[in-house]
């Protein structure tokens, strides 16, 4: 038999396995240490999803693909082949071709140094929380060959290309910080954008909605299938129940 010594251990050294699990990929997402802000989002909210899905057309497909997906997914967000071929293929690209980047990825790695990565399951790569603070964590940083840097992305090869809707941030170092001390200060709106910041954190809620979406856009009906699994093991343990009490009744 176990003796409560070893049962103790063996608690210890589990509770320290679920805890390296549940932490480490955390700390792998956001190795720069800053506190992701819980990206507000709701994957069936379709009237979000589909501006997300404008404001994604807009303003990232020029320098980034999601060439996992064709422009015809969008009609599962409501959206009719109409709307869609108004308002969201800016190309002359049609609704069964995917949606590959505008830029010449060539050109891409000659200006950015870097070439914009594939954006089609980067949700799922970063996570939610990631994306909704790293679209909001762009300031003004002179040093930066392209004039701006990243909270939770140092040194990142992106401009801020919402900077006109969110305005300009600029990293107010915090107290007994060393000269660039990266995290040790806070964001501050230094230039106001053409959104108040409520609006713009609404739009990038948005936008990190969609772009769930598009890294698992059978999610929703995975949902409802597994619902309707799981209701209908409850319905067939009820009726094999009934049933092993029928043929067993005589049997004791
Ligand atoms: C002007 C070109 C350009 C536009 C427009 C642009 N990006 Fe980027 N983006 C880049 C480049 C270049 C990188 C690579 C940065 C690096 O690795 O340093 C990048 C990186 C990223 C990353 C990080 C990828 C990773 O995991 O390493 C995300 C997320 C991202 N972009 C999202 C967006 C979204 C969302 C939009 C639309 C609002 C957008 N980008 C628009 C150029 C662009």
């Amino acid at each position: 038999m176990m003796t409560s010594e070893s049962w103790k251990k063996r608690a210890v050294r589990w509770a320290g396995l679920v805890a390296m699990v549940l932490v480490l990929p955390s700390a792998w997402s956001n190795p720069a240490g800053v506190k992701l802000d819980r990206a507000p989002i709701n994957p069936a909210d379709m009237a979000s999803l589909q501006r997300g899905a404008q404001h994604f057309m807009n303003y990232c497909l020029t320098c980034h693909s999601a060439q996992y997906a064709r422009f015809d997914l969008l009609l599962s967000l409501g959206l009719t082949e109409d709307q869609i071929k108004k308002n969201l293929i800016l190309t002359d690209a049609k609704m069964a071709d995917y949606m590959t980047v505008v830029l010449n990825p060539k050109d891409a790695k000659n200006w950015f140094g870097v070439p914009p990565p594939d954006l089609s399951v980067e949700a799922r790569v970063r996570g939610a929380d990631w994306l909704y603070t790293y679209l909001r964590s762009f300031y003004r940083d002179e040093h930066r060959e392209g004039g701006w840097n990243n909270l939770v992305f140092r040194g990142v090869a992106m401009p801020n290309v919402l900077w006109e809707l969110q305005g300009e941030q600029e990293l107010e170092p915090g107290a007994g910080a060393t000269p660039g001390d990266h995290h040790a200060g806070k964001l501050v709106l230094a230039k106001p954008g053409t959104l108040s910041p409520k609006d713009y954190d609404q739009f990038v809620a948005d936008l990190v909605n969609y772009l769930v979406f598009l890294a698992e856009p059978a999610r929703e009906t995975r949902i409802h299938i597994g619902y309707g699994v799981m209701i209908f093991l409850a319905l067939a343990f009820v009726v094999t129940r009934a049933l092993k009490k029928e043929y067993w009744k005589d049997v004791h």
